[in-house]
């Protein structure tokens, strides 16, 4: 048994409150907003405060979730490091490459703590059964790989958290803050990339000063090609698609299902992941609660199976290439 809390009682707070209150051997110790009009937010019973520093000395949980803002993400959990906590992190590990290394080495510096960057839909069953196959070679060798993101964030969705639209806060906009998973999981699938040539693009006309729009084709060390489209302009949050091409079958996520596509663009269903539970955008996926236990196993049992913090670097990687190649309008290598 392990006593967690909660840093940040913004969005994405319920489900990691969701994922420890439906885990019998986690027990929630605290939670902190530096909002005082989170307070209500904390579930009956269980400590608030406005400071995560005090509430750390006063309750000793085991492990920490940082669920803040982009740019506070590697500060806070250094601080936590310092302080002994093993750390929950929401994505991104951090704003770029040069703070994504700097959590690496200080997770190199801390073996005795276990830091797990939330990349939880590595762990759909969708995506689990997609690898599967890709890395089998039963069905050849990959030939392309599309990842595709149409959503919508209206303005009101930067006005209530104002973070979210900027380079300061956020890092950035589409990529950084919707459709990382999706980028994390061409290279969970697809392998190391070696060149990138991008666009990015601001589509939306109300005056938010980070990307909301990025097209991305990508040279794989393997040999596959990549297209990465992503969009905070579509008309509505529509399903997160992945095709995989094969040289003996094509494979397509959607809505939570894993088709294996027929010539005639029939669909043969594989598998159905869970769906989130009540309540849950339906665009997270299911899989938090999994990372979780994942990550709670490790620190009791001192296993490895979570997502490192140098598991998630890559990602981040991949971003700063596309923006870079994005300015210079070229091709790129992936240094
Ligand atoms: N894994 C996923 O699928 C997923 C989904 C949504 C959001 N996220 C990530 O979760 C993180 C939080 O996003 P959100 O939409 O919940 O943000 P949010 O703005 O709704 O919530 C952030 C909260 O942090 C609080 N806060 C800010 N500074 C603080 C500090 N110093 N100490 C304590 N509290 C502080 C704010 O008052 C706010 O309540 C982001 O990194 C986002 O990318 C991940």
């Amino acid at each position: 048994m392990i006593k967690a809390a909660v840093i940040g009682l913004g969005t994405i707070s319920a489900v990691h409150l969701d994922a420890i209150a439906s885990n019998p051997e986690i027990t929630l110790a605290a939670v902190c907003d530096a909002d005082e009009s989170c307070r209500d937010r904390a579930p009956a019973g269980v400590p608030f405060y406005t400071d995560y520093g005090e509430m750390i000395r006063r309750e000793r949980p085991d492990t920490a979730h940082v669920c803040l803002p982009h740019y506070l993400h590697y500060p806070v959990s250094r601080r936590l490091a310092e302080m002994g906590v093993h750390v929950f992190c929401e994505k991104p590990a951090a704003m770029n490459i040069a703070e994504a290394e700097r959590f690496a080495a200080l997770e190199a510096d801390h073996p005795e703590l276990k830091i797990c960057i939330c990349l939880q839909n590595r762990l759909n069953e969708t995506t689990v059964e997609l690898k599967r196959i890709i890395d089998s070679g039963e069905y050849g060798r990959l030939i392309g790989l599309r990842g595709f993101v149409p959503w919508y964030r209206d303005p009101e969705y930067y006005r209530q958290k104002p973070w979210r639209g900027t380079w300061a806060a956020a890092g950035g906009g589409s990529m950084i803050n919707q459709s990382l998973h999706t980028l994390d999981l061409m290279y969970y699938l697809g392998g190391e990339v070696d060149r990138i040539h991008a666009m990015t693009g601001q589509l939306n006309d109300f005056g938010i000063e980070v990307e909301g729009d990025v097209v991305a084709r990508m040279e794989f060390r393997n040999g596959a090609r990549g297209l990465f489209f992503a969009t905070n302009n579509n008309w509505a949050n529509e399903s997160v698609q992945i095709r995989a091409a094969l040289e003996k079958g094509v494979f397509h996520i959607e809505d939570n299902t894993l088709y294996r596509v027929g010539p005639g663009s029939d669909r043969q269903v594989i598998c159905r992941a869970a769906r989130p539970a009540e309540g849950v955008r339906f665009y997270y996926g299911a899989s938090h609660a999994r990372l979780v236990e994942r990550f709670r196993l490790a620190v009791e049992t001192g296993s490895d199976d979570y997502i490192h913090v140098r598991d998630a670097v890559m990602v981040i990687r991949l971003m700063e290439t596309i923006f870079r190649s994005a300015k210079e309008d070229r091709l790129l290598e992936v240094l």
